[in-house]
């Protein structure tokens, strides 16, 4: 059997620059290669649940590697095996699954691109097991994907949160103030950690690491007295104190990310100032660290894995994400992604390092 004919595309999950990028490269790759006509559905699986696509050309996807966001829209909070359904004005939740297959048939598709997080990785796989051949592309601003080294849209908000905390800097200087400045990452640290060693933190606090409030405060208190009267402390989302519990925003019920986090760099700034009686201000980067024009090097990832997503497809090498393992793109089993989270090994090199640079990481000053 050749290469497919009709392929079909989606970006699911929370955005991230680079997006744009993979599409582009999915699309060119597909069209000037394999002659292969290509399929857009718009909001992720949702799209393929509604049937709202659209034609994607080289016309479509030309001018659109610098542009942040997707052009397909994207959503967070619908699985199809658990779709919300307004029935008699309440939500209840069914299993739509049957009609994406059907959609996806009745279009004449054989082959399905899903570009996501491990949310729409765990999707792509139980398609993958009603019969939709799939090939996953990771993405993710919490770089926190199993499989792969790193998930484009990673390097971008990492630049984003960097170029903040050099700002929040002279305002701290100045006033002699302690900055908390909250990062996105969910369970991982390594937005946290990598902005932070960036950004010149004083102190870093990660969910890998679950904080004690007392060492924070020392690190402030020795900081004054070595004559520097401001601090830098930067705080990923999913953070917690030594036997407490991560601050959580919201809960959306049928999502397959169902615990949204937020609200832990206030309660850091709050349990400072109890303690220390020091002025703190808290900065929460949020949503800025999704938006933007895709950094190069996350043009240049976004561009590997769509062309290397489509020789997949090419060769009829389904049920498969793209990773990049070292310097080389790889692909591994779809099957062993979903669910799973890459937080920062304890004794990875990112973090020895923080600790030599003088930076307190919550659990020693
Ligand atoms: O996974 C990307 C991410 O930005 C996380 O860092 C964050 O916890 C979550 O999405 C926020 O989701 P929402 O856009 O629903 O607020």
């Amino acid at each position: 059997m050749g290469a497919p004919k009709r392929i079909g595309i989606l970006t699911g999950g929370g955005d991230c620059p680079g997006l744009n990028a993979v599409i582009r490269a999915v699309v060119k790759t597909a069209v000037n290669d394999y002659q292969m006509s290509v399929i857009g559905f718009f909001d992720g699986f949702k799209g393929l649940v509604e049937n709202r696509h659209t034609n994607l050309d080289i016309g479509k996807v030309s001018g659109i590697i610098t542009v942040g966001g997707t052009i397909l829209g994207t959503t967070n909070r619908f699985d199809p095996f658990n779709y919300p359904i307004l029935e008699s004005g309440e939500y209840v939740f069914r299993d739509r699954s049957d009609q994406v297959k059907r959609n996806f048939e009745k279009l004449g598709l054989e082959a399905l691109v899903c570009i996501g997080g491990d949310g729409t990785m765990a999707v792509a796989h139980r398609m993958l097991q009603k019969g939709i051949p799939v090939v996953g592309i990771p993405k993710t601003i919490d770089n926190d994907l199993f499989g792969t080294d790193v998930t484009f849209g990673f390097d971008s908000a990492l630049t984003t949160a960097t170029e903040a905390i050099d700002k929040i800097h002279t305002t701290a200087q100045s006033h002699h103030r302690v900055m908390v400045i909250e990062v996105m990452g969910r369970y991982a640290g390594w937005l946290a950690l990598g902005s932070g060693i960036a950004g010149g933190g004083d102190i870093i606090l990660i969910p890998e690491i679950p904080y004690d409030i007392e060492c924070v405060c020392n690190k402030i208190k020795q900081r004054h007295y070595q004559g520097k009267y401001f601090s830098i402390l930067i705080v990923g989302e999913g953070a917690r104190p030594k036997g407490g519990e991560m601050v959580v925003r919201q809960r959306v019920q049928g999502s397959p990310e169902p615990i949204r986090l937020g609200g832990i760099g206030n309660k850091v700034s709050d349990d400072i100032e109890k303690m220390i009686k020091t002025e703190t201000r808290v900065t929460v980067l949020g949503h800025l660290l999704r938006g933007g024009v895709p950094t190069p090097a996350d043009r240049l990832l976004a561009s590997r894995f769509g062309v290397v997503a489509t020789q997949l497809v090419a060769k009829r090498k389904f049920g498969k994400m793209v990773a990049l393992k070292g310097q080389e793109i790889k692909s591994v089993s779809i099957e062993e992604i979903g669910g799973k989270t890459r937080t920062i090994p304890l004794d990875s090199q990112a973090i020895s390092a923080a600790r030599s640079l003088g930076t307190c990481l919550g659990d020693q000053v």
